[in-house]
């Protein structure tokens, strides 16, 4: 038998993404509306795609937890699928409702607005949307914070290794696990502190983006609270975080989201990120950054979709 096409999750950056987290409505015809929806995503998707095939536009399905029960009663579940943790350390991971994510990246900002609309022309009557982003890229890749973000995301084959599910759970190989949350940033009192101090906490040169010496980089500094071991080896994630924001509002954030094969992983990263590694030794980069949201999502394989009665 051949191998389950994984979804388009391991895909080069865009300058564009639209995140829609939505939540099922009650009753049977909403679930039979998401079933009968899931096989024809993958069409739908060839169908914007073609009004500009070089705008490479990608759309990632996640399903949440309680979402699963619901859509595959019979089915089998993937193992390490869970509602968000909730995490309160010194700062506050917040869990929020999400039945479905919807992950459209393209290089037109257009063109996901295009896929988004027809995706919610189909499920319009089955859902409530709970949040929808429109990020795009800023300058060199950075979040509005001023750092360039996504410097250690892994490539390639590395990539596929962190985020895709192989022989730990076969019932649902190449699928992968992600996890949402919306930042807004205190950016007036970001941009009030020394840009020194900035860099200690991000662990990273602002304008250069070198890597700080590990005698400059504090143990509270983000890229060391998020660096993670097991068995002697290090742990990654794949992350397309997207600034977003609106000027009018003075609102001015970031999207997180993060893939992995376990989400075990990105779980632990956030625990030393909120609770601290040893507890109270948190990221600082949370005096200044606030969750609105936090979901868990399984991403099964494209053919699992296709194959949904
Ligand atoms: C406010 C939200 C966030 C912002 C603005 C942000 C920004 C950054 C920046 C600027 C870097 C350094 C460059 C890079 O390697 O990408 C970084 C690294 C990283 N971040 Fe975040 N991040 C955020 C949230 C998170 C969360 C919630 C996680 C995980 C749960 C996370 C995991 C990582 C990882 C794994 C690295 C790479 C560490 C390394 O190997 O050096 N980030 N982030």
């Amino acid at each position: 038998m051949s191998e389950p096409l994984p979804q388009a999750i391991v895909t080069p950056i865009t300058p564009a993404a639209i995140f829609l987290v939505v939540t099922l409505k009650e009753g049977k015809e909403a679930e039979d509306n998401i079933r009968s929806f899931c096989p024809d995503l993958s069409a739908l998707r060839r169908t914007v795609s073609l009004r500009d095939r070089d705008a490479r536009l990608t759309c990632v399905m996640g399903i949440g937890s309680e979402a699963w029960n619901r859509l595959f009663p019979d089915a089998p579940r993937p193992k390490e699928l869970h509602p968000f943790k909730e995490l309160k350390g010194v700062h506050h991971a917040v869990s929020t409702a999400g039945d479905l994510l919807f992950h459209i990246r393209a290089h037109r900002m257009d063109i996901c607005f295009e896929m988004a609309s027809l995706i919610m022309e189909r499920i319009r009557s089955a859902v409530q949307v709970q949040d929808e982003v429109h990020g795009f890229k800023y300058f060199d890749s950075r979040a509005l914070i001023g750092f360039v973000d996504g410097t250690e995301n892994p490539e390639d084959e590395e990539a596929c290794e962190a985020v895709l599910i192989g022989e730990d759970d076969p019932d649902f190989k190449n699928g992968s696990y992600v996890i949402v949350q919306k930042y807004f940033h205190n950016l007036d009192a970001w941009n009030k502190l020394p840009v020194e101090m900035q860099e200690k906490i991000i662990g990273r040169k602002k304008l250069s983006n070198v890597e700080l010496d590990d005698e400059t980089k504090p143990d509270y500094a983000h890229n060391a609270l998020t660096v993670i071991e097991r068995d002697g080896e290090e742990l990654a994630i794949l992350r397309d975080n997207m600034p977003f924001g609106e000027i009018g509002k003075g609102e001015f954030g970031t999207y997180f989201i993060g893939y992995a094969r376990s989400p075990s992983v990105t779980e632990e990263m956030l625990e030393n990120m909120f609770i601290g590694r040893p507890k109270g030794n948190y990221d600082r980069l949370l005096d200044f950054s606030t969750p609105v949201t936090g979901c868990l999502f399984f991403t099964p394989s494209s053919d699992f979709l296709d194959e949904v009665e």
